[in-house]
């Protein structure tokens, strides 16, 4: 993804301090503030990272493989898809996987509100033992044209659904990542309307294929891939899934997405991938698959047109494929 919308005024991102120099600058200010001459040796002393934190449930992993979902392309090398990531919270480079280690999973809070029976706030961990986790091999295609193939673990997000029990009326499911600009330099950046939203109808949040992956490639998610909990859409371009996913709103009203708000020309609310209709900067007609760099014809819909085609009869006069 790159927008253009960029004011004059806004630093180039090597030009801004790098996070390891303004937090230690906070912490050697922070820590020789008080009695002078001790705390400035203990706050030399007193630098390390914090310590590793455990992994979500790894005896969870890996899940069992559900036969339903198979490609048959082969799959993404798992350390290409490990360091070459889009998440605009650690930076706007593929590179972040370093940076995005600097996020705490514990405790992490998801939010479950709205308009809904029973508003739920629980921990990642709780909510993902309360879920039946299996693994799913998808499609994945992202608006830049790049293509991968995932097995991903997690659940599917109807289930999610299922717990919240929406009251009628409720439409769509609104999807809401992290926001904490201290371990996230890119929320620091204010043209962009942090925290990054995302938005789905509720028919599309039950369908069969919408996923929440909890890990992948036998093993739970890491950070810069979205832990503890991410979307995964695999008809839809990559932006709609969502990472390091915080709270789940149900309402009436189509939420306002991240990319819509940034570039709303360029990115709509639904995003289904579609050979036929160019991005305004580029074609989709075909994609790269990551690893052999081989390039491919985009499928309608991803490949899961029989699955999916059906969710949007009727709504042909909508922008369905930006
Ligand atoms: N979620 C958040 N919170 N922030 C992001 O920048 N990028 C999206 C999506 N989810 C993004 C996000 C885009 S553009 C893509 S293609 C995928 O994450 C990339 O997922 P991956 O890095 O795990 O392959």
């Amino acid at each position: 993804m790159k927008p253009i919308r960029r004011p004059a005024w806004a630093l180039p991102e090597h030009r801004v301090t790098a996070e390891a120099s303004w937090r230690s600058r906070r912490r050697f200010l922070r820590e020789s503030g008080s009695v002078l001459g001790m705390p400035l040796l203990f706050g030399l002393f007193n630098s390390d990272p914090p310590p590793p934190e455990p992994p979500i449930l790894p005896e969870r992993y890996p899940a069992p493989r559900n036969p339903t979902f198979t490609v048959a392309r082969p799959t993404t090398p798992k350390e290409l898809f490990l360091s070459y990531n889009n998440f605009y919270e650690f930076g706007t480079s593929k590179a972040i996987r370093a940076a995005a280690q600097a996020l705490r999973l514990r405790p992490w809070w998801v939010r479950i509100d709205g308009m809904v029976e029973r508003e739920l706030e629980l921990d990642a961990e709780e909510l993902i033992r309360r879920m039946p986790l299996e693994e799913r091999i998808y499609r994945f295609r992202c608006v830049e044209a790049w293509a991968a193939v995932v097995p991903w673990t997690g659940f599917p997000l109807r289930e999610l659904v299922r717990l919240a029990a929406p009251r009628a009326g409720a439409r769509y499911l609104r999807v809401e990542s992290f926001l904490n600009p201290e371990v996230a330099p890119g929320q620091k950046q204010p043209w962009y309307p942090w925290p990054y939203v995302e938005g789905l109808t509720l028919a599309e949040a039950t369908h069969e294929l919408a996923f929440v992956a909890t890990g992948a490639y036998g093993a739970p998610l890491e950070r810069q891939n979205g832990a503890p909990l991410r979307l995964v859409l695999p008809w839809k371009y990559g932006f709609k899934s969502a990472k390091s996913i915080v709270r789940f709103t149900f309402t009436d009203t189509r939420p306002r997405t991240f990319w819509s708000q940034v570039v709303p020309q360029e990115y709509g609310f639904w995003a289904n991938v579609n050979p036929a209709v160019p991005h305004p900067r580029w074609s989709q007609r075909t994609e790269r698959l990551l690893g052999s760099d081989e390039r491919v014809p985009t499928q309608l819909f991803n490949g899961y047109a029989a699955w999916v085609a059906e969710l949007y009869r009727g709504l042909e006069q909508e922008p369905l494929f930006m």
